[in-house]
């Protein structure tokens, strides 16, 4: 996608030919700087750290990973470190130990020397994968937005809710959430979008908007507990969020808050469609509730705000009294039951056990 005017991927192979480019989207909304990662521990504090996130990026920059462990150290032992170390960063998208999986597929069977050409080949193909997936969601996502704009009034537009950031950031390029909202859009189909803030780290307000705003789709930021009452005013269409893990049986795991949405859309007859890349799906897990590991991250992200000042400085606060206990936990699982559908590369499914195995049958065997 764009950043004025100039086209950007989240991630790429620099020119020296080796090292990893990334934005740094830990400062984001307000600087617009590039990070450089040189070794698989670069790589894996970059996920850790939050400077790349989403659950596809996150699987693309642990492939990379494995890419520069094997340029210092080929061997099997070296490997499988590597693989280890970047799938233990966080524990609940699984695209993570997808990717380090499909590294170790591909390097396991060859020589040491031929594993670290091997594995930047694998990892280019990784996130170009992940952009043709996108643009599959968008084409396929697409059809919603446009059936939902054919009963509108002329002018009117699509108001579309989304949770966190499933953008293009999350991605390579594009996004999950995002992309039926870009593929509307450059359509010509009014589309507005509302932004949940998606308190701790505002993946919403900080990131969902910079993304929208650079391309031009009309968008409100709204804190959390909006959502809810803009359902029961008739000023959600339909909602559409992305997702780091979806089980066999079609249970959805994401950013903290969106089963509060879910149960707000069931009750207000708003269509909760999900974004699904197939490599976040887990068929080894059948039940999202008490299978998915749920991150819990530092209690410093609730217990302080960072933004920018009126005079340019990047400053943290606190906001939460000196001593007060802070649970940060960083996803929940919406059951499948109350998602309308899944929106994947290959079409619009049921958030079930049928619909999804005989969409991937490949990976259902897994
Ligand atoms: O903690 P984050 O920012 O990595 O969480 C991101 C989300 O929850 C996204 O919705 C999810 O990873 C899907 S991204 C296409």
């Amino acid at each position: 996608m764009k950043v004025d005017g100039r086209h950007f991927r989240t991630i790429w192979v620099e020119p020296d030919g080796w090292s990893i480019g990334a934005i740094d989207q830990r400062r984001l909304p307000h600087e617009f700087v590039i990070a450089r990662m040189t070794s698989c521990d670069e790589a894996a504090d970059a996920i850790s750290s939050m400077l790349v996130r989403g659950a596809p990026l996150i699987g693309a920059t642990a492939a990379y990973g494995v890419a520069l462990a094997m340029r210092s150290d080929a061997s099997d032992a070296a490997l499988a470190r590597a693989c280890d170390a970047l799938s233990a960063t966080r524990p609940t998208a699984i695209n993570l130990k997808w990717a380090c999986d499909e590294m170790r597929k591909a390097l396991s069977t060859l020589p040491p020397s031929a594993r670290a050409a091997a594995a930047y080949v694998r990892a280019r193909e990784i996130a170009e994968e992940d952009i043709a997936i996108n643009q599959g969601i968008g084409q396929h996502g697409v059809e919603l937005i446009a059936t939902i704009a054919a009963r509108k009034k002329p002018g009117e537009r699509v108001n579309v809710l989304t949770h966190c950031n499933a953008g293009w950031l999350a991605t390579v390029d594009w996004g999950t959430a995002t992309a039926p909202i870009y593929t509307a859009h450059d359509q010509g189909v009014g589309v507005h979008v509302w932004v949940d803030e998606t308190r701790p780290r505002n993946q919403g307000a900080s990131l969902t908007a910079w993304e929208l705003a650079h391309h031009g789709v009309p968008h409100t930021v709204i804190p959390d507990n909006t959502g809810g009452h803009l359902m029961q005013h008739g000023m959600v269409d339909l909602v559409i969020v992305g997702t780091d893990r979806v089980t066999a049986n079609g249970d959805v795991c994401n950013k903290i808050g969106t089963y509060l949405k879910a149960l707000a859309a069931r009750d207000n007859g708003v269509p909760f469609y999900v974004a699904l890349p197939s490599p976040t799906i887990d068929f080894s897990v059948n039940d999202g509730l008490r299978q998915i590991p749920i991150e819990q991250r530092s209690p410093e992200e609730v217990a302080t705000m960072t933004g920018r000042t009126a005079d340019g400085r990047i400053e943290t606060v606190r906001i939460v009294p000196e001593g007060s206990p802070v649970a940060n936990y960083g996803f929940d699982v919406t059951p499948a039951r109350l998602v309308s559908g899944l929106i994947t590369e290959r079409g619009v499914l049921q958030s079930d056990r049928e619909a999804l195995a005989s969409a991937f049958p490949e990976r259902a065997g897994d």
